[in-house]
């Protein structure tokens, strides 16, 4: 039987807690209110309810919010609309996106701004998570007009109707709902990618009390798939500071080198201190992903399995547009799940793109968007993010999967 205690990365790493990490591709310096954050929360905890009252699980919360400005590139050049090459967008705390080489320039400033933006953003999640809105007795008011006409909608308006009459029961039953925090108020962490070290190191303090360093740009970081090798300077400035980390694997990765990320960045083997992002895209999870599985369990590493997804599963349209499938999304997952399950570890979370907007970026959902369709509102930075149905739709489908787990 699950523990229903606070959640935590040590209890997800024990199996009894799951992993929701979700937020923009890469947040923007020109799209910034309080609404997009509120709309975006909305989401969040949408999901997070489909899964904990689905999975019967805690569910830890983490955003890829307040800090997430820059992006890693497999190509140091893109194509501008007018067929010259530019320098490739690497995020909004480094330089501008329009498709010129003057907002290219890149500009250390901008790593101020981010600054000042992700401490406004984190001081908005705070007063949003703990104020009332994110109070179990508004599951209702956590669907979008434009979430809950769709079908995904309409059923998670049956499941918040339950969640109020379970609340009514337990206070008909003598429970002091009224005062119990849980209830009422619930703990988002942040998190990003700490690709630039420029900005993160100077956002690293040592705790006072324990003299321990702490990266205080965000709760958790991590490294991309593009920066994680043994020798290079992610992995050296990840391994002395106390943060909880993650570390994204693709299909390359070996399971060589999955141990000796383990021991290089939790040699004290700290349940939680570590999280594996695998990304290894639809198709490719059953080939790369039981061996590390395997290497790491054998090894007695207690590191968090999560699965990315998204960034392994992306494609160009005939039109040129970057788009990812609903359905091959999904099957990520399903196959992250299947490989956990045939070897023994525990599905411990997901690491999602989405965005809550109502655009067009992903293919595919109930709602069937098209290659067509992607033009109506594409309106990424990066990488095409799911919507607020798709989002949903994902969380309904993953609470199954998740509780042929937790009844198993
Ligand atoms: C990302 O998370 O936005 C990203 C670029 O991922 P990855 O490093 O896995 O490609
Ligand atoms: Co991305």
């Amino acid at each position: 039987m699950p523990d229903h205690g606070p959640a935590s990365l040590g209890k997800v790493a024990e199996g009894k807690a799951f992993l929701l990490q979700a937020g923009d591709c890469a947040e923007s310096f020109h799209d910034f209110s309080a609404v997009a954050i509120r709309e975006r929360l909305k989401i969040l905890l949408q999901m997070a309810a489909v899964l904990t009252y689905g999975a019967a699980l805690p569910v830890l919360k983490v955003g890829r919010i307040a800090g997430q400005f820059t992006k890693p590139r497999s190509s140091p050049w893109e194509d501008a609309p007018d067929g010259t090459q530019l320098p490739s967008f690497r995020g909004h705390m480094v330089h501008d996106d329009p498709p010129t080489l003057e907002a290219r320039v890149p500009d250390p400033d901008r790593m101020v701004q981010g600054y000042h933006q992700s401490t406004a953003t984190l001081n908005l999640v705070r007063a949003f998570t703990k104020g009332g809105f994110a109070d179990l007795n508004q599951v209702h008011a956590w669907n979008q007009a434009f979430v809950a006409s769709s079908s995904q909608g309409r059923r998670y308006e049956v499941m918040a109707s339950e969640i109020e009459r379970a609340l009514a029961f337990m206070a008909a039953c003598g429970v002091d709902v009224a005062s119990t925090p849980q209830l009422h108020q619930v703990d988002v962490y942040t998190s990003h990618e700490g690709l630039l070290l420029p900005y993160e190191e100077g956002l690293t303090r040592r705790d006072s009390l324990t003299g321990d360093w702490y990266d205080c740009s965000a709760h958790m970081i991590w490294i991309g798939e593009r920066t994680r090798e043994l020798s290079g300077a992610h992995v050296e400035f990840f391994s002395g500071v106390h943060n909880p980390i993650g570390v994204k694997l693709g299909p390359t990765a070996t399971p060589d080198e999955a141990i000796e990320l383990a021991e290089r960045l939790n040699p004290e083997r700290i349940p939680g201190r570590l999280t594996f992002v695998a990304r290894m895209g639809a198709g490719r999870v059953q080939g790369a992903l039981p061996a590390l599985l395997r290497a790491i369990t054998d090894a007695g590493h207690p590191v968090v399995w999560a699965c990315d997804p998204m960034h392994g599963n992306g494609f160009k349209t005939a039109s040129g547009r970057k788009t990812r499938d609903f359905d091959q999304i999904m099957l990520e997952i399903e196959e992250f799940f299947a490989a956990c399950r045939s070897e023994g570890a525990w599905p411990g979370g997901v690491h999602l793109e989405y965005t809550g907007d109502d655009v067009t970026e992903c293919l595919g959902g109930s709602e069937h968007i098209s290659e067509e369709q992607l033009d109506t509102r594409y309106e990424t930075l990066c990488d095409p993010r799911l919507n607020g149905r798709q989002s949903l739709d994902l969380a309904f489908r993953l609470a199954e999967l998740m509780r042929r787990d937790t009844l198993a």
